[in-house]
């Protein structure tokens, strides 16, 4: 028998990558090939590009200057290695990069990925194989259906995406012209992947997409859902014990994803909702269509459906024309809503964005000043909202053993990890666990008698998509 081909892939950026990552991987494993850490040894490497921030094509030029070494090694030690590079900056800038990087056999767009097997054929037969098209059949609701096989159980917590592409055209962002106008998945075929996850073990169900709260896929009875109803009828999956959605534009906030916060216990009281900016007039200049005071009732509205529901934001510092004042406006917003975790960047200008035809106005040094003094807000929240949670009995969904002997870890409602000692059999269960300390991001505790969780959790990571 052949042995596998081994497959090595580096992903960048969000949610949607590590999911479409996954999605690779599945496709090429039906193909032979099987998963590498180290991309010297692969057959084939893929880079699982973003584009969303910083100079991200020029990181992922030097990372094919690594690669077109070892590809040389390779060729010297009688093996093929094939280099296909995929996600945002693929879509962004095609022929391009074989262009730059003749090293690149394959440049596969995020609408493409489960044409990888015949693109590397192609590649092999005629040298280059670039497919970065938006399949036109798929504007009307209807991304391709991932195989039966597709999806596969990965632990105990899995992300399905419900909705790919944004119409929001915030200035700074290249979402829109990368992922596309946005369409959603028909209702019936999300509730079939997370059945098919649930019985393969997994329990809690991440819903992902650029703008997740636009979902608007086609249901059974033939009208479009919102993503509320969608996450209703999702609870009612057997094994499914939580759900999460990933990541929200405020504008898109509507009634059913508040009730749905009100009425599923199984959709966790952690939203990530990113407002960019505390100032309306940067808010404007952004194109983000609401202003800080649409923002803050937004988040009133969420609260008064689930008074321990938490938030996550994410932040740009440094948006040409951001004044001292309009940061500090952003540091006052930050300290009225009190977030569990953030993400913050600064500015960088995206070249086809209509903020990239702005001219700059804060200095690298005045952008690094505002990140740093966000960043301490944002970690001194967070670390208040962790330390809450001693003392208190919460309930936690068991994933993995953790790297000390005989520790489990698993994730509250706010996606802290916390760690107890227990047999490994609680993996896949959520048990309410007596927080008794904490080290850094992680709380410790004990197993409590069950019954006793109090429901209020406090913070942690969650990787951003977009919104
Ligand atoms: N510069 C800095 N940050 C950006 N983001 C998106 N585009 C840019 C940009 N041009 C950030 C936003 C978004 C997150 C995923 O990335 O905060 O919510
Ligand atoms: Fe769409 Fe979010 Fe990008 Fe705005 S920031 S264009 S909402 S993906």
């Amino acid at each position: 028998m052949k042995p596998p081909r081994k497959l090595h892939i580096k992903s960048y950026g969000c949610q949607m990558n590590v999911y479409d990552a996954q999605r690779m991987v599945d496709t090429m494993a039906d193909e032979g090939f099987v998963e590498t850490t180290r991309a010297e040894d692969a057959d084939l490497v893929i880079l699982n590009t973003c584009h969303i921030r910083e100079k991200a094509s020029e990181k992922v030029y030097s990372e094919l200057g690594r690669l077109r070494v070892a590809k040389d090694e390779a060729a010297r030690e009688g093996r093929s290695m094939s280099i296909a590079v995929a996600g945002c900056v693929a879509q962004a800038e095609g022929e391009e990069i074989v262009r730059r990087a003749p090293v690149v056999d394959v440049v596969v767009g995020p609408q493409s990925y489960h044409h990888l097997p015949q693109l590397l054929q192609r590649a092999a037969r005629e040298g280059r194989a670039i497919e970065t098209e938006f399949p036109a059949e798929d504007k009307f609701g209807f991304l391709p259906a991932p195989k039966p096989d597709a999806i596969r159980a990965r632990g105990i917590s899995a992300f399905v995406t419900v909705q790919e592409g944004c119409d929001k055209f915030c200035t700074f962002c290249v979402v829109p012209y990368t992922r596309g106008a946005e369409v959603s998945r028909a209702v019936g075929r999300i509730v079939d992947d997370a059945t098919r996850l649930a019985d393969s073990g997994v329990r809690e169900i991440t819903l992902i997409g650029q703008n997740v709260n636009a979902y608007h896929g086609a249901g059974p009875d033939g009208r479009s859902w919102p993503l509320g109803k969608l996450l209703e009828r999702l609870a009612a999956i057997p094994g499914i014990a939580r759900l999460r959605y990933s990541t929200s534009h405020p504008r898109d906030v509507e009634d059913s994803l508040i009730e749905a916060h009100r009425d599923v216990p199984a959709l966790m009281p952690f939203v990530h909702l990113p407002v960019q900016s505390g100032s309306d007039r940067i808010l404007a200049a952004m194109n983000r269509k609401h202003t800080c005071d649409d923002y803050r009732k937004i988040v009133d509205r969420f609260r008064a459906a689930r008074q321990d529901i938490a938030f996550s934001s994410d932040f740009i510092v440094g948006f040409p024309g951001e004044t001292e004042e309009d940061f500090a406006a952003t540091l006052a917003l930050i300290r009225q809503i009190g977030y569990a975790a953030a993400y913050s960047f600064k500015y960088s200008a995206r070249p086809g964005t209509p903020a990239a035809d702005l001219q700059e106005t804060a200095s690298a040094a005045e952008m690094d000043e505002r990140l740093e003094r966000l960043q301490e807000l944002i970690d001194s929240q967070q670390a208040a909202f962790n330390e809450a949670a001693i003392g208190e009995t919460i309930d936690v969904l068991f994933e993995r053993e953790a790297r000390n002997p005989g520790q489990i870890v698993g994730r509250t409602a706010y996606l802290q990890p916390a760690h107890v000692m227990a047999p490994a059999d609680i993996i896949g269960r959520v048990l309410p666990v007596r927080i008794e300390s904490l080290e850094r991001y992680s709380l410790l505790g004990r197993l409590a008698a069950p019954g006793q969780a109090r429901g209020i959790e406090p913070a942690s990571s969650q990787t951003a998509t977009g919104a």
